[in-house]
């Protein structure tokens, strides 16, 4: 094997695009797909990749100290790329300090284990996948770069934010060879019905109210998920050490707008009549602190390794919402039991 890549968080949404992608593309790589497996990791979704030689699965939560060092011997993992996290923003508004324990505890348990396991630093690399919010909110105008500085506004982007300063500062103290990215909202197969575009998608099909927060003004940058798959893919190799990278699409929308689009093209696919799903539209109580407005400049990522999306918003929610009416008893199997729990707390 010419490397041996430890992905965190390979069960869940963007991890298990990325596990997918490292197995097919580098059969001379082994891929080690350590994952908890909470509400949001799903084996299922690398089922057809399970019995591949190069892919192995490790059920190990990563605030697990002494089994994280396990993993490292045993594999001899050569590579991280970290994407495990505690990720939706309304559970961090409930309940902060679980977002603390595995984005900041776990990230710091993650890279000891990498430093301790490590003998020459400079051989390997740490890549630590993080996101936008880090950079807080923007008003009408301008975008996040490299060099914004970090103003997190919600529990989770304050969790997100601090663990990109831990993997800083062990490069910095260690000299640990690492490489973030931030990137925008993502999209596409196999995201948790928690997050907007799902949710919607879910309801629609259940003739369920669509909550829309505050007036729907607030502003996002939607991604689609194997493009940044892709970005990641490049950076590992060929991201400059210490580096940063922002991604995102050059694709920002007001979140009641996606919600019409998505509930024009459902009515489509579902042979309901034109404007019919749009009747679902409920505006509730916004968001505590809700963030205005994210956009990312991904010049720098674009001008230096020539990286772009493959998909248009367009071609990529078509992708989307093709997959979900698809993939019925994906949807029926991660809506049952505990996401009904989450979804009556939180819409009521
Ligand atoms: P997700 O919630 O879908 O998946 C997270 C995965 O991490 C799950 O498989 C879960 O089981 C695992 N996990 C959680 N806690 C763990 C622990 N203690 N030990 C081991 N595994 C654990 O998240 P996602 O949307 O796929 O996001 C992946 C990463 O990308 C996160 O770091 C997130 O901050 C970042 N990110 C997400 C977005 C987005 O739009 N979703 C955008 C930019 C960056
Ligand atoms: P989300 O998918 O949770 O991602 P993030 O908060 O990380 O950006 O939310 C995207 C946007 O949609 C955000 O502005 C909040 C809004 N939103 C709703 O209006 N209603 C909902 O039910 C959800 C989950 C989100």
């Amino acid at each position: 094997m010419k490397k041996s890549i430890l992905i965190t968080g390979g069960a869940g949404f963007i991890g298990s695009h990325v596990v997918r992608l490292f197995v097919n593309r580098y059969p001379d790589y082994r891929i080690i797909n350590l994952d908890c497996l909470t509400y949001a990791g799903n084996l299922e979704n690398l089922s057809d990749i399970e019995g591949k030689t190069n892919y192995v699965f490790s059920k190990v939560d990563i605030n697990d100290s002494t089994q994280l060092e396990q993993v490292f011997n045993d594999f001899q993992v050569t590579d991280v790329i970290h994407l495990a996290a505690e990720s939706h923003v309304d559970r961090s508004i409930t309940d902060p300090l679980s977002f603390v324990k595995t984005n900041v505890v776990g990230t710091v348990n993650l890279l000891n284990a990498a430093k301790n396991y490590w003998k020459d630093l400079s051989q390997h690399l740490f890549y630590h996948v993080s996101t936008d919010e880090v950079y807080g909110s923007l008003d009408n105008g301008g975008f996040f770069t490299e060099s914004t500085p970090y103003d997190p506004q919600s529990p989770y982007s304050a969790s997100k934010a601090a663990s990109d300063h831990f993997v800083r500062a062990y490069a910095n103290t260690y000299g640990l060879r690492t490489v973030l990215s931030n990137c925008s909202n993502n999209y596409g197969p196999n995201q948790f019905p928690e997050k907007l575009i799902p949710l919607c998608i879910h309801n629609i099909k259940e003739e369920k109210p669509l909550p829309v927060y505050g007036k729907g003004e607030n502003v996002r940058d939607w991604l689609y998920v194997e493009d940044h798959a892709r970005a990641i893919d490049l950076l590992f190799h060929q991201g400059e050490t210490g580096n940063t990278y922002n991604i995102g699409g050059f694709n920002e929308w007001k979140n009641i707008d996606i919600v019409r689009l998505v509930c024009e093209i459902m009515d489509q696919k579902l042979g309901r009549t034109a404007g019919e799903s749009a009747k679902l539209i409920t505006f509730v109580k916004d968001r505590a602190g809700h963030d205005l407005r994210y956009a990312i400049d991904a010049k720098k990522i674009n001008e230096e390794l020539g990286w772009k999306p493959l998909q248009t918003f367009e071609t990529g929610i078509e992708k989307t919402i093709h997959w979900y009416l698809d993939n019925e008893a994906w949807l029926q199997r991660v809506t049952s039991g505990d996401y009904l729990k989450y979804y009556q707390e939180h819409y009521g």
